[in-house]
């Protein structure tokens, strides 16, 4: 009898909720390659969803590690304190500004559920605005803030009282020009506040400044902006998730850089270390100033591994990989909107840097979840790993490493149209 793929043992062991996107037994990575127990080598456009930014196994990243590795693995960020620690929160916070101070985390929704630890502390308000769409992760708390679908929340209910939906805009779908879009979006806000908590009650807003889950959506800058003004005005603290935007992901080392906001409290954490376990919730000095020793806390936050880890992936985020991501973006996205003038299926290709997402439609205009998982299970036979997004699971998401090449991209592009064509003749 053959021996049981990882797979297949995989069954036996895990529930359902472990769910993942391709059955795949991964034996090693490299670059934007990973090669599965058969030896068989893929094209991975996921990057362990938004993860691996340097690639697979960066070398400067591995050495790092290990040297780490060597000195010390777990001093406890409660216990004493440790060279890599400093020298990563010294590194992202030369970035983001001296009037910030940084946490670490283990975890995206840890680092969200700090952030909203830290507002509701820091300001003796309630209440707090998230967005509809959104993902911010699967703790109980963060289960409240995340409005992308109701399964997450099912059976959960009871969850994070005084937690209230915004809209976030959606232009594609609208159709709405970015000025009609930032004031539906602005006005229902408004109607909000008037109808449901006052803005004076309100901790934070949360937001993602590009959508992930919900579908790789770029909001108008001037939206962002009158949020920013608006949490002004009131008192509000404006938190930016970028736990999947950060680390040069959209061709700069953080997203907000692209639209000339700056949030108060941002949560960082997937590329973060390349790879390790690790997050962290960024917040003005005066704001985490105030946060009382003991009110937040964790084990394993901010390990000696993965902060050298993340040391090394800053510094080759800061040596140019953040601006070879945005180039590859421009090479990629050119390249797909290209194929969208030939596919009316194609509704929109939109994204900044490496962050690119393709959402289908059907004849009738309506999200077409169908060609999506048809087209990924084709180009995963083919050789190619790719993920979908968005309310409707009907966006292709293209996530590479930012390290990889126009050669390799066009590699992955003749892939992607082969199965395109494919599932188009099967619909
Ligand atoms: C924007 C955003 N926030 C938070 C999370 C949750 O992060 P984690 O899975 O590390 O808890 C995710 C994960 O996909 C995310 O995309």
């Amino acid at each position: 009898m053959a021996e049981k793929s990882m797979y297949e043992r995989a069954l036996e062991l895990f529930p359902p909720v472990a769910l993942r996107a391709t059955a795949i037994g991964v034996d090693r990575g490299e670059g934007i390659y990973v090669w599965d127990e058969n030896g068989r080598k893929y094209i991975d456009f996921a990057s362990g969803v938004a993860v691996v930014n340097c690639g697979h196994n960066h070398p400067y990243v591995v050495q790092k590690a290990k040297e780490q590795i060597d000195k010390l693995i777990h001093g406890g960020h409660n216990v004493v304190y440790y060279q890599s620690y400093i020298e990563l929160a010294e590194k992202i916070l030369g970035h983001v500004g001296s009037d910030y101070k940084i946490y670490f985390s283990n975890s995206g929704a840890e680092a969200n559920e700090a952030a909203i630890k830290l507002a509701k502390q820091v300001t003796g308000r309630p209440g707090i605005i998230s967005f509809k769409r959104s993902f911010h992760g699967r703790t109980l708390a963060t289960t409240t803030l995340t409005a992308s679908n109701a399964k997450y929340r099912r059976h959960y209910e009871g969850l994070l009282p005084s937690v209230y939906y915004a809209e976030y805009p959606y232009s594609a779908r609208t159709g709405l020009s970015d000025e009609e879009e930032t004031a539906r979006c602005i006005a229902q806000l408004e109607e909000i506040f008037h109808d449901l908590i006052e803005p004076e009650q309100v901790a934070c807003m949360i937001l993602e400044p590009i959508q992930g889950e919900g579908g790789y959506i770029v909001p108008p800058k001037s939206f962002l902006q009158a949020i920013r003004r608006i949490c002004d005005q009131h008192g509000i603290l404006l938190a930016f998730d970028e736990v999947q935007t950060g680390f040069g992901r959209t061709g700069k080392i953080f997203a907000y850089e692209h639209f000339d906001v700056k949030p108060d409290i941002m949560s960082l954490a997937k590329a973060i270390a390349n790879g390790f376990p690790l997050s962290a919730m960024v917040a003005k000095r005066s704001l985490m100033d105030q946060w009382p020793a003991g009110t937040h806390g964790g084990t394993f936050g901010g390990n000696p591994v993965a902060c050298a880890a993340g040391t090394a992936v800053f510094e080759l985020l800061e040596n140019g990989l953040a601006d070879h991501a945005a180039t590859m973006g421009s090479y990629f996205k050119a390249k797909l909107e290209k194929m969208k003038a030939n596919h009316q299926e194609i509704l929109d290709v939109r994204g900044l840097g490496l962050m690119i997402g393709m959402e289908f439609v059907t004849k009738d205009g309506k999200p077409d979840a169908k060609l999506v998982e048809s087209l990924r299970s084709i180009a995963l036979e083919k050789g190619l790993i790719l993920l979908s997004c968005g309310v409707s699971k009907n966006v292709i998401r293209f996530i590479p490493p930012l390290i990889v090449t126009e050669e390799q991209i066009d590699e992955a592009l003749a892939i992607f149209d082969a199965s395109l064509e494919e599932a188009l003749k099967q619909r």
